[in-house]
């Protein structure tokens, strides 16, 4: 239906003087293809939907969506607005005001409009426009300035975005769908980014459209100084300059942002092209504009009561009554038990309320933590959302029981396909490729996306579960602080995790960093790519371990000999070169030797980035040997055999803190 259309490329100058406006006009699309007649139904209630729409506009998630039906239903409107989720509920009010008024001047007679302002969106059409995901008409801008080292940037720009997209859309229901992230650049310049869908949209319609969006930016865009799509159903944006009002970054002082010369015409001078796909009818009107962005930023100053009052990680929106978690689990009845571990045992469960499936973890030891800490600690581990970790949802805290309630994942663990022959045609090179990948920005999120930093200490194939499109969640994150095992030092004298996966500082002396989890991580490529296990590997192949095969193969340049047979042919080579290689970086055994995730991101990410070679053989090779420690015993994979499709029982500790 939809067809896309390079249909005009127009520039113009608007200079902005108007620093006062509340909406600042970007762009709109109204087909005069279905029109209404002055005085009509539709009209009247075009009116009183516009209204409406601004006295509603205060809401919290700056996001609203109404019809009005007054007369035959052919005259029915449907219409939303949708606020830059940074702004304060009157700024969002302001815009809607603006921009309500502003879109009967440009769309007189339409009957379908969409317009685009710096600070909100507003739409209406004569069809159901909600809770579906459009990214047609869509709208390009960018800055025509190159920025050096375009493709680095590019780079960044990409991995940036798409970690907050996976943020943005794992947000729950209801909450408002908007994020911003930074990263540096150079000494000088910062990557200021941003992502919001329409709150009616699922988490996946919301992914789908900001990949769409990003894609957008950087392949047309991602060496140039800023740009940003907008979508009916999203919108994505980055910058070398602070865009948004952020509670979180105090936004640098004038001058330090931008390239030190030429800083008020690079920034401030946008050009804006366009391109726009039409819908059936044809023609479409359309513009573009170069406008001076450099406007007073205004202050707003409601803007932190309103993140606070937003943040849906509040003690009672995390707090589940015992009474439900009963229902839910048929009296935690042993047909809905998934497994058991070293910290309870764990249940299958769906919340009578709105039928969500679940996974109850019945926390069996006693903690030396009250309940408030449980408590804090609770909402710290829940704050952590990421596409690729298991979700913590919440708790009860009721008389003795202590329970946690995470999101029900539906396929088994990573080890159960790796290792069941029955399973493993299911996962196939590009499915390995993705799991790694999953990991690796979850374990990325985890070390240094998230407000804590959190060092997962436990990383193994049966902590890692898989959706049911086979997208990797890292499980069992956090449990160091629920549980009050209080060690904020890099050091511990309780060495907690498995022998196997284990960094050889951490096992032999109980230094535990980053570092020691990447260790980990690369443990698990290794068996990802080989589909061999690191726990007995040795058995099968005389006195070799999975390691030393592996930095073996790599160094005699017969990599694709670790991969697993039955895979076939069917495989990338590249990319199986690739993942080895960051496999045996990652096993070094000198902690600094080993990339970060970060780098390994970007590793993953890019084809052309240059990788570091491997400097030594690993050497510790003795963990095989000493797998036989109660430690072990207590703490490996129990999982593995016995299909328990859910692990989040594995006894593990992850230890967080704060940064
Ligand atoms: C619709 O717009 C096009 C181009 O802007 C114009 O040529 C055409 O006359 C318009 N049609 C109507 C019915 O106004
Ligand atoms: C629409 O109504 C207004 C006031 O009610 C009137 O002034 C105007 O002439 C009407 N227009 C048409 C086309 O009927
Ligand atoms: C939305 O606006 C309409 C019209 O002004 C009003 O009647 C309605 O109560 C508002 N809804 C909410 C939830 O504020
Ligand atoms: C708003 O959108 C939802 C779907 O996301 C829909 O169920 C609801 O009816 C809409 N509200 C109104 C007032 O039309
Ligand atoms: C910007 O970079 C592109 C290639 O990435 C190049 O073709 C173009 O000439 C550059 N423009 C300026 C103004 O340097
Ligand atoms: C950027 O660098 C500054 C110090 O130069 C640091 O404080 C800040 O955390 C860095 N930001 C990010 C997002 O890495």
């Amino acid at each position: 239906m939809t067809t896309l259309f390079v249909l005009s490329l127009l520039i113009a100058f608007l200079s902005r003087t108007r620093t006062e406006a509340a909406a600042t006009y970007l762009a709109h699309v109204c087909p005069n293809t279905t029109t209404f007649t002055a005085n009509s139904t539709y009209q009247s209630n075009l009116n009183h939907l516009l209204g409406s729409l601004t006295s509603n506009a205060t809401r919290t998630t700056g996001f609203y969506n109404t019809t009005a039906s007054a007369g035959n239903s052919v005259d029915t409107v449907y219409g939303l607005f949708l606020c830059r989720g940074d702004l304060s509920p009157d700024a969002c009010r302001d815009c809607a005001a603006d921009a309500t008024k502003d879109v009967v001047d440009r769309c007189p007679n339409e009957k379908v409009a969409v317009a685009w302002y710096d600070e909100c969106m507003l739409r209406y059409s004569n069809q159901d426009i909600f809770s579906s995901m459009v990214t047609d008409p869509s709208i390009l801008m960018w800055n025509t300035q190159n920025i050096s080292e375009q493709n680095q940037f590019a780079l960044l720009v990409r991995t940036t975005m798409n970690d907050l997209a996976s943020g943005v859309s794992n947000l729950g229901p209801g909450a408002k769908k908007f994020g911003t992230k930074e990263a540096n650049f150079t000494a000088l310049q910062t990557l200021y980014t941003l992502a919001q869908c329409t709150a009616d949209l699922s988490g996946s319609d919301c992914n789908r459209c900001l990949q769409i969006a990003i894609s957008n930016v950087v392949g047309c865009c991602g060496g140039k100084l800023g740009a940003r799509a907008l979508f009916p159903s999203c919108n994505a944006r980055f910058e070398i300059y602070p865009f948004y009002q952020s509670v979180a970054t105090v936004p640098p002082p004038p001058g330090t942002v931008s390239t030190p010369k030429g800083k008020d015409k690079i920034s401030a001078v946008t050009i804006i092209a366009i391109v726009v796909p039409i819908s059936v009818f044809g023609v479409l009107c359309v513009m573009g504009y170069c406008f001076l962005t450099r406007r007073a930023r205004k202050k707003y100053n409601a803007v932190q009561e309103e993140n606070a009052a937003n943040d849906i990680t509040t003690v009672e929106s995390l707090q589940f009554d015992l009474a439900t978690i009963e229902t839910a689990t048929n009296m935690f009845s042993d047909d809905n038990k998934l497994g058991e571990g070293g910290f309870g045992v764990v249940y299958k469960g769906i919340l009578p309320i709105n039928g969500q499936e679940i996974a109850v973890k019945r926390l069996s030891r006693t903690s030396g933590q009250g309940k408030e800490e449980f408590k804090t600690e609770v909402i710290l581990v829940a704050k952590l959302q990421h596409r690729n970790l298991v979700r913590l949802l919440g708790f009860c805290l009721q008389g003795e029981e202590k329970i946690l309630v995470y999101e029900f994942v539906p396929n088994k663990s990573l080890d159960y396909f790796l290792y069941e022959p029955a399973s493993q045609e299911q996962l196939n090179w590009s499915s390995r490729y993705n799991i790694i990948g999953g990991i690796a920005r979850g374990l990325l999120y985890l070390h240094e996306d998230s407000r804590l930093r959190i060092i997962h200490r436990d990383l193994k194939a049966s902590n890692i579960l898989l959706d049911g499109d086979m997208n990797a969640k890292i499980s069992n994150f956090g449990m160091a602080k629920i549980f009050g095992v209080d060690q904020t030092q890099g050091n511990t004298s309780r060495v907690v995790g498995t022998f196997d996966y284990m960094a050889p500082e951490y096992a032999m002396h109980g230094q535990f960093s980053v570092k020691s989890d990447v260790y980990s991580f690369g443990v698990l490529i290794l068996e990802i790519i080989s589909g061999k296990k690191v726990s007995s590997f040795y058995q099968s192949n005389g006195d070799e371990d999975l390691l030393s095969y592996a930095w073996k193969q790599w160094t005699d340049e017969t990599p694709l000999k670790v991969l697993d047979p039955n895979l076939g042919n069917s495989y990338s080579r590249e990319q199986v070169i690739r993942c080895l290689h960051i496999g045996v970086l990652s096993i070094q055994d000198d902690p600094a030797d080993r990339p970060t995730m970060a780098s390994i991101v970007l590793m993953l990410s890019s084809q052309s980035i240059s990788m570091p070679s491997p400097l030594r053989q690993p050497a510790y090779f003795l963990h095989s040997r000493i797998e036989e420690k109660p430690l072990v015993e207590q703490e490996s994979d129990q999982s593995t055999s016995k299909s328990v499709p859910l692990s989040v029982n594995e006894a593990s500790i992850t230890e967080l803190y704060p940064r």
